[in-house]
């Protein structure tokens, strides 16, 4: 697990929201609208503004007035995370701070900082520390022990106030903190699957390693396990067999002008269906296997409504396959409108959004002391949530 708590302040209808103690494998339900979305797209806006700068990710999602949360405009956007980085030679529990503002018309980074605890009450140890793009980085980070006049400080100055000083300086050496947390971010996935992308035939070159957001490389990556991780595409081929009736096998086929297709094979019949034909769940159930069966797992893993498409029955497996990709080190995180899935879920995986007045407010179901009992006597979250115990969750 790497993500350990999110506090979140004026990022859309996310006012002011806290995440502590996040479990590895974990479940939000919500009403419409109530901003299961949108906390996943904190994630992705992260990433984005990694990847090209603050301003690109604010772009994106119709600039900073639409994304600031309304009648909160003058204010600044906040992103906190509290992440477990390897950090000389031991994991430990850093915590990155991002604030966003408009100056002068343009966003600006008006405070980003890499800092870590050095104890219950030893001064706060800073890895780097940026305003509006000039700050300084710490480059004998090993030494955090030692008192602050010891360690080497180097002023830096970043081509722009919209980029990330772990953008900047993450792919510097020197800087071992500020790149463990750019490469954490820039392996986060936030899934925005769909089938119609997923199916057809697609070149045979490009990624082929990670499933991509929309699934389009679904025929390469099947591909890569098929040759190079055999025991995995077999596990994944009996899986299909138990859940989707009738299909007895998956074959990706290099055509003979360089194309990739993949061939679902029906014990009933002779000839294979192409990806095209097939229908909507196999294909989904597909790529969620090979996704969640990727032999190196993304540190963090968001799925929007994976019940969609799928038999209500397959939701306890599909649960138990988001826990185990958890517990093989990719932290998951889930939105649902469905019980059947919630009924597989644990006490402590599962939040509850509320929204008062516009904004939205967050419950864990831990904290719930008449839901817990109802769990300890044995009863279930998704009957539970149907029978109106997650309280103010449905819509009034
Ligand atoms: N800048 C903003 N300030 C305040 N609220 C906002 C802002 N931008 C969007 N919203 C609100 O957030 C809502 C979108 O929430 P989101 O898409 O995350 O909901 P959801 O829980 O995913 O819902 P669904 O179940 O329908 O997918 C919008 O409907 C709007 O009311
Ligand atoms: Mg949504």
């Amino acid at each position: 697990m790497e993500l350990k708590s999110l506090t979140i302040r004026n990022f859309k209808a996310l006012q002011s929201v806290q995440l502590k103690n996040i479990p590895p494998f974990m479940v939000v339900v919500g009403a419409n609208g109530t901003g299961k979305s949108t906390l996943f797209d904190v994630f992705g806006f992260l990433r984005d503004a990694l990847t090209g700068n603050v301003r690109q990710a604010l772009d994106a999602r119709g600039r900073f007035a639409e994304v600031v949360t309304r009648g909160h405009e003058a204010e600044s956007i906040m992103l906190e995370l509290q992440v477990k980085l390897q950090i000389a030679d031991r994991p430990r529990l850093v915590t990155y701070h991002l604030e966003i503002g408009i100056e002068q018309g343009r966003p600006v980074i008006l405070l980003e900082f890499l800092r870590y605890k050095r104890g219950a009450h030893g001064a706060p140890f800073y890895f780097l520390k940026f305003e509006r793009g000039s700050g300084f980085a710490i480059r004998n980070e090993e030494d955090f022990n030692k008192p602050d006049e010891d360690l080497e400080r180097e002023e830096q100055q970043l081509e722009s106030p919209d980029i990330l000083a772990i953008k900047g300086l993450g792919q510097f050496q020197r800087f071992p903190a500020a790149s463990a947390l750019r490469q954490l971010l820039e392996n986060w996935h936030v899934s925005d699957f769909h089938i119609s992308a997923a199916r057809g035939r697609k070149e045979a070159t490009g990624i082929t390693e990670h499933l991509s957001e929309s699934g389009e490389n679904l025929p390469r990556v099947a591909q890569h396990l098929y040759e190079n991780h055999q025991g995995i595409f077999r596990q994944i081929l009996q899986r299909m067999e138990e859940r989707v009736p009738g299909i007895k096998g998956v074959e990706p086929q290099l055509t003979d002008d360089g194309y990739l297709i993949l061939r679902f094979r029906d014990g009933t019949f002779k000839t294979p269906f192409l990806d095209r034909y097939v229908s909507d769940g196999t294909i989904k159930m597909f790529a969620y296997l090979v996704l969640l069966h990727d032999p190196k797992p993304h540190p963090l893993l968001c799925i929007e409504e994976p019940e969609n498409q799928l038999y209500p029955t397959l939701m306890g497996e599909l649960a138990e396959e988001f826990r185990d990709y958890s517990q093989r080190g990719g932290q998951v995180m889930v939105s649902t409108h469905s019980p059947d899935l919630l009924n597989a879920i644990r006490l402590e995986e599962v939040y509850w959004l509320v929204k008062n007045n516009g904004l939205t407010e967050i419950r864990r179901a831990q904290d719930d002391a008449q839901v817990r009992k109802y769990m300890e006597d044995g009863d279930k979250m998704g009957q539970l949530w149907k029978q109106g115990f997650f309280t103010g969750a449905n819509p009034a």
